[in-house]
Formats: structure tokens, sequence, C-alpha cells
């Protein structure tokens, strides 16, 4: 298999990556290789302290670009260039797709901003895959788990989560090649299923 890959899981909350995740290094590590399951906001001791900030605490569009970016730079150098430098793959729950889905589409922020920001933060790194979890946001609602309470995000509205959908898909449109769109309507083993052909698809 190639050395270093870099995957990444994105969906409006509630649309069950995190289901696959798992299972997603499970069959990478079966293959070998060195796996770093991780996450965005997230995934330094810092990146997690801006996490909670992002999640918890009230603030404008460009604060919330500017901690997610800020997390992800020292999450970029600390783990995940370190990795890939070493032939590890990562798999990280969400990346920048992320924020121009929910900051520039949920939020309706500047694009050319965000894309700004992807370049100085990111110098050309983008996923070689990107494995996009497509719900319609009516029913990521209803499988939102009840039984914690909702984050800053989490407690948006339908049509909040109709323009973060919108953001993916341009983003999507963008990049067809680096994304893959799975229907997460279809039963958790259909989308397995689908997952298994993509990554054989890859050579992963
Ligand atoms: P998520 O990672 O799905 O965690 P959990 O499953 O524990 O809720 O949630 C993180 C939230 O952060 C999610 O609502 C999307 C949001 N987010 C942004 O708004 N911008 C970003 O750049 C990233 C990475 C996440």
């Amino acid at each position: 298999m190639k050395a270093g890959c870099f995957l990444t899981f994105e969906g409006i909350d509630g649309a069950g990556k995190s289901t696959h995740i798992d299972a997603v290094a499970e069959r990478l590590r079966r293959a070998g290789a060195e796996i770093i399951v991780t996450r965005e906001p997230g995934g330094t001791a810092l990146a997690e302290q801006l996490r909670e900030l992002v999640l918890g605490s009230p603030m404008d569009a460009l604060t919330e670009a500017l901690l997610v970016f800020a997390a992800r730079r020292d999450h970029l150098s600390q783990v995940i260039r370190p990795a890939l430098a070493r032939g590890a793959c990562v798999v990280c729950d969400r990346f920048t797709d992320s924020t121009f889905a929910y900051q520039g589409g949920g939020r309706g922020f500047d694009l050319a901003v965000l894309s700004a920001l992807e370049g100085w933060v990111q110098q050309g790194l983008q996923p070689d895959l990107t494995l996009w979890f497509d719900l319609p946001a009516s029913v990521a609602a209803q499988r939102r788990s009840a039984d914690r309470a909702p984050d800053r995000f989490e407690r948006m509205d339908e049509a909040f989560y109709e323009r973060v959908i919108e953001g993916y898909r341009r983003r999507a449109l963008a990049d067809p090649v680096r994304f893959v769109r799975i229907d997460a309507l279809r039963p958790p083993a259909e989308v397995a299923a689908q997952i298994a052909e993509v990554l054989a698809g890859r050579g992963l």
C-alpha cells in the first residue's frame, strides 16, 4: 500500500461518520500501515483547548475561523505532518472542508478569507481522500444523539445545516477527485461496503 496517506471524514452532525472511522482505521492497520486516528478541531493538547472554546463560547464567524485554523496549524505541525513524513496514514475526523461548510456555508463567512487562511496554514497540503457523508438535514437532526448536551453547532436550526450541506457540495464540486460522496441514508452495512470499495479503488 501507499506510504503516508491522509484521509478525512466529513459531513453534518448526525451523518454517522464516527461509526465508520474505526473500521477504516482497522482495515488500514491490517494492511500493515501505522495509523493515526485524530480529529478537528483537536488532536493536540492546545488544539483540544481551542476546540472547547469553539464548541462552547459565543463568538463570531471570523473568530471561529481563526481559532479552528490556529488549532489546525498546531495539529498539522505537531501530529499530521510528522506522521505523513514517516509514512503513516492519518485518518482525521473533519478537516478544512468543515471550515468551508460550517463557517463558510453555515455562517455565510467570506470564502476568499477562508481560502487565504487555508493557504497560509496548509501550504498546499490537502487530504488524499475525503469521504463526505451526505444526509438530508432533517434526517441528521433525528439521528443526533439525545443523550448529551448539544454544542453550539448542534443547537443550530435546519436552515443552518442546509447551508452547511451546500458548503460541502461546493467543495466537492471544486475537487471531485479528492471528494467521494457517501450516501449516508443507506444502512450502515451498505455504507461500509461503499467505503471499502472506494478504499480498494485508491489502493488503500
Ligand atoms: P464533531 O467533530 O462532529 O464532534 P462530535 O461528534 O463530538 O459532536 O463536532 C465538531 C463541531 O465543530 C461540528 O459541529 C463542526 C464544527 N467545526 C467547525 O465549525 N469548523 C471546523 O473547521 C471544524 C473542524 C469543525
